[in-house]
């Protein structure tokens, strides 16, 4: 039985990153890595199975933002609906139709809504019954940081060494108002499509980045530090990984051949104003993805603050599109069950 639904994901930063696979058939990531799930930031995908077009078309059609998508996006979509109607048992062509508040290809993680919520969606219209363990190790297939997003708050992902071992779930301790608090201050400075991929960028580094092998040592051993800190509900200490850990994710891919770099002189600029903010007393720490933009963690009392000063830089005679975003909810899907 298929029937239309809809589901919304919300993308995710990650604060102990995941840059490597070991796996690139299964999207089995070399190391855990742990996120939080941003509200500002939400894919709304519909997928209406055995749609006539698409079966005189003989593929799944897609449309991102009302603009038909095509090439390697399109691909991507297709392979990962080729999947969910392996696993379904069977299923006609589908028409996907899918809106995002995020800014794609800029390394804000639009692949990751984007395929959590086709993996929601997806799974409900051709009838796979999934709990939040599978859909997350489905998401996973799409993209790998897209199995955080069936969760909300902060999430961590384990690595695990095969298909059903290798899946996200939710951490205590995100929750707005608690002890943590957590909140991001996102500086957009270049909404424009990446030059390298991350999925490409990524292999580079795997295959020859000298640095990779203490790249992996060092993160498992992040991701199981920042769980610590979260317990402790210790803001400061978690930040203060989180940025480390980004520099050394940044470090290893400079290290590849050739090198991936995906910093401009505006992302230093960022990170030398959020280290001036924390020596003025305004704690924040910053994270990098595949991409320019600078991500900054604070307690969601400081959010303003910091999302201010970033906003009209060192100087104050900037501009700059900040984006504030809060702990965002988990996976939602609607429509019968098929
Ligand atoms: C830098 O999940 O986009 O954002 O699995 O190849 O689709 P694929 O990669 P993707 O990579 C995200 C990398 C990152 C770090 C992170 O989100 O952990």
């Amino acid at each position: 039985m298929t029937a239309p639904a809809t589901a919304v994901a919300h993308a995710n930063i990650a604060l102990a990153k995941y840059w490597g696979k070991r796996d690139e058939a299964l999207a089995l990531p070399a190391t855990s890595s742990l996120s939080l799930t941003l509200d500002a930031f939400r894919s709304t995908t519909t997928v209406v199975p055995d749609d006539p077009e698409a079966q005189a078309a003989g593929a799944d059609l897609a449309t991102l933002d009302g603009a038909p998508m095509t090439g390697n996006s399109l691909d991507r979509v297709r392979r990962f609906l080729d999947l969910v109607r392996e696993q379904a048992g069977g299923g006609g062509y589908a028409r996907v139709t899918s809106t995002s508040t995020v800014p794609i290809g800029a390394g804000l993680a639009s692949s990751a809504s984007g395929f959590a919520a086709l993996a929601g969606a997806g799974a409900r219209a051709y009838g796979l019954d999934l709990d939040d363990r599978g859909l997350s190790r489905l998401a996973r297939r799409g993209s790998g940081s897209a199995c955080r997003s069936v969760f909300g708050g902060l999430v961590v992902w384990h690595a695990g060494t095969d298909d059903a071992s290798s899946y996200a779930e939710p951490v205590p301790g995100g929750e707005p108002g608690g002890a943590l608090d957590p909140a991001m201050a996102v500086v957009v400075l270049n909404p424009g499509v990446k030059s390298v991929s991350s999925r490409e960028a990524m292999r580079r580094t795997v295959q020859t980045s000298p640095f990779f092998a203490g790249w992996v040592e060092s993160t498992e051993r992040d991701v199981m530090l920042m769980l610590d800190r979260v317990a402790a509900g210790d803001l400061a200490g978690l930040g203060e990984l989180a940025e480390s850990n980004a520099l050394r994710m940044h470090a290893t891919m400079l290290g590849a051949r050739p090198p991936v770099r995906y910093w401009t002189g505006q992302t230093v600029a960022v990170l030398d104003e959020v280290a001036a903010l924390r020596a003025d007393g305004l704690a924040c720490w910053a994270t990098m993805d595949a991409g320019p933009n600078v991500k900054v963690l604070c307690a969601a009392t400081d959010l303003d603050r910091v999302a201010a000063a970033l906003a009209k830089g060192a100087d104050g005679d900037l501009d700059r599109l900040v984006i504030t975003a809060r702990p965002g909810p988990a996976l939602s899907v609607a429509g019968a069950i098929a």
